[in-house]
């Protein structure tokens, strides 16, 4: 489908909103530490969850030093480092190690420091099933992620189904759900990979505290482990400033809807009809089948 004024196909193949362009080169290019620390996903799909958990990990435990910083400025999104042209947002060459770095795109699309593994910065992957995925995304991109001045206006009137034919045809900022996953997927034995669930971690959120602080090297007490895990817990994380994009209200996106919205598995069953659903399972059916790689669908 035609996609909406504000989004482009970056190198003719990935749906990308036109103000990310820029940064790609810094993206595709940029000088990898191995200390470095990655949060990556496909959006929607527990990023801020496990970034959260991450910058706790790191920070054993006790985020008060960062006083009215928010996630943005500890945990940037290397794609859209400043959406409002400011300079309040750390640059990453600048970035004190170990960095914290979020990105949505792509494994091929990340450097070659990382692909070609000449470095081996931590890279946490976490994914979500693609129904309470799109929904979330509906939530947060058409419906709420509205930046006047470059949103196409149109867009903000779709209707769940218009914007889930999009994601259909991969065409979605960020593009392709499928390949976005079996590419991590694919990798997900090298040693600076940890792929992880937002289902499993709804199950038992502790246990991935756990998976994440031994990944990340960090030696925690029982009782940091406990503060973490109630710290990152959904209910906390929203009414948390520092990780709940709340700032986003006041200073750039003055229609987003909740950013840490439900916090659930399951809630598709609202949005999809019956025949929607079963083309997402004849879909996921096809791209999955034989990887080993399964989604729980149900909370
Ligand atoms: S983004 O924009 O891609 O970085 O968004 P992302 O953080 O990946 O995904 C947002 C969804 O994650 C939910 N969320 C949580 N769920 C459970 N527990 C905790 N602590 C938590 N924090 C964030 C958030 O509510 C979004 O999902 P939905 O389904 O919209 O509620």
């Amino acid at each position: 489908p035609e996609l909406p004024s504000h989004q482009l196909w970056y190198k003719d193949d990935l749906a990308l909103m036109h103000i990310m362009v820029p940064f790609m080169n810094q993206v595709e290019n940029m000088k990898c530490m191995d200390d470095d620390v990655f949060v990556c996903s496909w959006p929607k799909c527990g990023t801020t969850w496990v970034q959260t958990i991450v910058m706790y990990v790191m920070n054993d435990a006790n985020l008060d030093k960062f006083g009215d910083k928010t996630i943005e400025d500890i945990f940037p999104m290397l794609e859209l480092i400043d959406i409002t042209g400011g300079t309040d947002i750390p640059d990453i060459s600048a970035m004190p190690s170990p960095r914290l770095m979020k990105t949505h795109v792509p494994f091929k699309y990340l450097c070659e420091d990382i692909r070609e593994r000449r470095k081996k910065p931590k890279i946490v992957y976490v994914t979500r099933n693609p129904k309470d995925a799109i929904v979330s995304f509906y939530h947060f991109d058409p419906l709420g992620f509205s930046i006047p001045g470059v949103t196409d206006p149109e867009y903000c009137k779709w209707t769940f189904s218009q914007y889930l034919n999009c994601f259909f045809h991969d065409a979605t900022t960020f593009g392709s759900y499928w390949d976005h996953n079996l590419e991590f997927w694919e990798r997900k034995d090298w040693d600076n990979i940890l792929f992880l669930k937002y289902e499993d971690m709804l199950k038992d959120p502790r246990t991935h505290v756990v998976k994440i602080a031994d990944f990340l090297g960090k030696k925690l007490t029982e009782e940091q482990i406990d503060t973490i895990t109630t710290e990152t817990s959904f209910t906390k994380m929203k009414s948390n400033n520092m990780v709940n994009y709340s700032f986003y209200n006041s200073v750039k996106l003055p229609q987003a809807s909740p950013f840490i919205r439900k916090g659930r598995a399951g809630g598709w069953k609202t949005y999809f009809t019956v025949a929607e659903s079963e083309k997402m399972d004849k879909i996921y059916e096809e791209k999955f089948r034989g990887t080993g790689l399964q989604h729980s669908f149900n909370v």
